[in-house]
């Protein structure tokens, strides 16, 4: 796929300060806040930064390739979109603005369970390339039902998240009423009608729905019944005997996310997973945890010769994928960005963010004479 930046957003701050203006306050905060104080997501941030990478000018240096192999597959660039929740109420048909785009650039898309779009649609969309991340449902029969649901879609990869054991604590989704799914206060949709392009394309659309999970509920609930019963739904704990079951059942690839502690990657490998995405969810869960750029660095430097090390949480842009893969990590995944992408530019929105992703970390790799993406360790200033 071609390659184009729109010139007036050449980084994601510029998305960022776009998608503010373009999006509901509700939405927009629910993107972007982090949890409690916002520590944990500023020091993702703040951690990564620091990390530098040294150029060798004078080496020996034909070209940069950035395409990475992964789970026998090779992708154009080390990079992907991270599972999100709710995305069609930040910006309506949002999954399946960013599954076209992510299929036609040659990166993984992850649909999350609660996001808007279903797992056969995707599917549809990627022609079979998509990776699914599961929330584990309490119910042992809708958990059967989804991971055959994701084979029979000839889903790629599985993720199971980890690190949401109880819901974040987040002031902001408190002050603006939004809960899971939202309730439309007379504030919220006060807001909404600010925003004309958010509400054309919501109308266009139709309201968002958690289409993977629509088989499973009642119809016609009413949103506070909805509320409850997606609580319920996903009040299923991770825990080691729940891990099992699901590698028992699922043939393919399967990965958790959401790990940062050594004694739990310990136990995963023990457990026959193949990868871990070093994540603390962008911040949104403990405001008291490390950054991820810290466990993430430990953890390569430890288990990488035994499962797939990847990581997410705080990537803004082309430094920062080369940031963490020379600091150990075999792949990364972005979520807001690509987030802030599409509720900057609707539909164009993908492909933009993409392209800015692939120029800039080409660059980086051309500018420290990198040629290959698994050489990017040897620059790090350590
Ligand atoms: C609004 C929002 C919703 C999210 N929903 C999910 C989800 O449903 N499942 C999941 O595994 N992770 C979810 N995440 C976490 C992302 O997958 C990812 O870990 C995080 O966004 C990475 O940090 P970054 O936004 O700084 O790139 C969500 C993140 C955001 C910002």
């Amino acid at each position: 796929m071609e390659i184009t930046i729109n010139p007036k957003y050449p980084s994601v701050t510029d998305l960022r300060n776009r998608a503010m203006v373009k999006m509901p306050k509700f939405a927009f905060e629910y993107l972007d806040g982090g949890c409690n104080e916002d520590i944990n997501l500023d020091k993702n941030r703040t951690d990564l930064q620091k990390v530098e990478l040294m150029p060798y000018y004078l080496s020996k240096f034909d070209k940069s390739d950035t395409r990475t192999e992964l789970f026998g597959h090779t992708y154009d660039a080390p990079f992907g979109i991270a599972p999100v929740g709710l995305q069609g109420l930040m910006w309506p048909n949002s999954p399946e603005i960013l599954a076209k785009a992510a299929f036609a650039h040659n990166i993984p898309f992850i649909l999350s369970t609660v996001t808007t779009s279903s797992i056969e649609r995707i599917a549809e969309i990627t022609e079979g390339n998509s990776w699914f991340q599961l929330y584990h449902p309490a119910d042992e029969k809708i958990k059967r039902d989804l991971l055959d649901r994701a084979a029979s879609a000839g889903t790629n990869v599985l993720v199971i998240l980890a690190d949401v054991p109880t819901f974040g604590f987040r002031p902001r989704d408190i002050r603006n009423g939004l809960a899971m799914p939202p309730k439309m206060s007379l504030k919220n949709i006060l807001e909404v009608f600010t925003k004309p392009d958010w509400a054309i394309q919501t109308l266009i659309h139709g309201k968002p729905a958690f289409k993977t999970m629509e088989p499973y509920m009642p119809k016609d609930l009413n949103m506070a019944k909805l509320g409850e019963l997606m609580d319920v739904t996903f009040s299923g704990r991770l825990n080691t005997d729940r891990i099992a079951s699901i590698r028992e059942q699922w043939k393919g690839k399967l990965v958790i996310k959401g790990v940062v502690s050594e004694e739990d990657a310990e136990k995963a490998i023990a457990l026959g997973v193949d990868g871990l995405i070093v994540s603390n969810h962008g911040g949104r869960q403990l405001d008291a945890g490390q950054s991820s750029i810290v466990p993430m660095t430990h953890l390569a430097e430890k288990f990488k010769n035994q499962i797939k090390i990847m990581m997410d949480s705080g990537l803004r842009g082309g430094p920062d994928i080369a940031r963490a893969m020379a600091s150990g990590a075999e792949f990364t995944f972005m979520g807001r960005s690509f987030m802030y992408g599409v509720g900057a530019l609707g539909k164009e929105g993908g492909n933009h963010t993409i392209s800015l992703m692939k120029r800039e970390f080409q660059q980086v790799m051309e500018q420290v004479c990198c040629e290959k993406v698994e050489d990017l360790p040897r620059f790090l200033v350590k």
